[in-house]
């Protein structure tokens, strides 16, 4: 219970790891305090006590001469790296969330999300004005997209789509890979216009002929025209009936050959240890949604007029829920 307990220490001592950048600065060779506390602006002794502690979990390593150096679990911290757990390790230390976290209980009690109760606005509102928390969760969001975009794009056969819209893309790394893998497809990024924005410049920039740029409201419309639209980490944001209105924005423009593709994973019953069960925890925190199995992906889908046809694994946590009209 101990070792349980001290998680949420060792996430907050990783979170100010990344947040100071000292994975970047080892990437080249082992550095003193000194010379990391300098770099960073830090006070070396509490500099010292933090690397001490992460280096303990296998975050860097301390040698003999009392330097540190780059880990395989610290590289992935890198703002460089691919795959890269920065945006999430940072996201785990900002105020807000774990303001969201401590406010657990609230949810349990009254089945609703906290963030919007702490801060008077939903959280998708609350990145739009503050634009410095925002790419933060962008980075987060993309982060986890270089592990489960190569894993969506490796584990379906996108042979009879020609188009695909992205619901909720984000930054665009998922439609990126699909792109690369899928030389035939062309491809619409749908986002938040302050989302579009930023994706602009991102992964996508290389594949400007064969993809388009759209914003808008999801739960309002999706663009139209599309052979199948793709969400990954969307339908586990919302409650089901906020969900059925985006699915039923994309079945209102597919034809009958039309398919939706939901990337989420897929809970399993019982104690079987599976980090979605916390992940379910977060979306009760923010944004009020929740994990699903597969019987409540199937009621699901039916109530927004598709079929769930299949249920593809990947090689990451995430399955692909593929449905095809009803
Ligand atoms: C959990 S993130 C997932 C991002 C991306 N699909 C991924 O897997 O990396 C949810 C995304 O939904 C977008 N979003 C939230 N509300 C939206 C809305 N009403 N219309 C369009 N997009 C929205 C957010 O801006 C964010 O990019």
């Amino acid at each position: 219970m101990l070792q349980l307990l001290n998680g949420a220490h060792v996430a907050g001592a990783v979170a100010c790891l990344a947040q100071l950048g000292i994975p970047d600065l080892v990437e080249g060779g082992p550095k003193s305090i000194a010379e990391l506390a300098s770099q960073v602006g830090a006070q070396p002794q509490a500099l010292y006590r933090l690397l001490r502690a992460t280096a303990c979990v296998g975050v860097l390593s301390e040698g003999p001469d009392g330097t540190f150096s780059e880990t395989p679990m610290s590289a992935v911290l890198r703002r460089n790296a691919n795959p890269s757990l920065r945006g999430l390790a940072i996201m785990g230390g900002r105020e807000w969330h774990g303001r969201g976290w401590s406010h657990l209980e609230y949810c349990v009690r009254t089945g609703r999300q906290a963030l919007e109760q702490i801060y008077g606005t939903p959280v998708f509102e609350f990145f739009k004005q503050h634009p410095e928390e925002a790419p933060i969760f962008d980075e987060a969001m993309t982060g986890l997209s270089t592990i489960d975009g190569p894993a969506v794009a490796e584990a379906y056969k996108f042979d009879g789509i020609r188009s695909l819209v992205d619901v909720g893309g984000g930054h665009g790394f998922l439609l990126a890979v699909i792109l690369a893998a899928n030389p035939h497809m062309r491809g619409t990024l749908f986002d938040a216009p302050h989302v579009v924005e930023g994706a602009r410049t991102g992964p996508l920039k290389s594949m400007r002929e064969r993809c388009t740029f759209a914003s808008g409201d999801m739960f309002s419309s999706v663009p139209a025209g599309a052979d199948a639209y793709i969400m990954k980490h969307i339908v586990h944001d919302w409650p089901d009936d906020l969900c059925v209105k985006i699915l039923q924005g994309c079945r209102k423009n597919v034809g009958k050959d039309g398919k939706l593709l939901v990337v989420d994973s897929v809970i399993l019953p019982g104690n079987e240890f599976s980090p979605s069960k916390f992940l379910d925890l977060q979306m009760l925190i923010f944004p009020g949604g929740r994990e699903r199995t597969e019987k409540e992906f199937q009621e699901l889908l039916a109530a927004a007029g598709w079929r769930l046809n299949r249920v593809i694994p990947t090689a990451a946590v995430d399955s692909i829920i593929e449905g095809v009209p009803a």
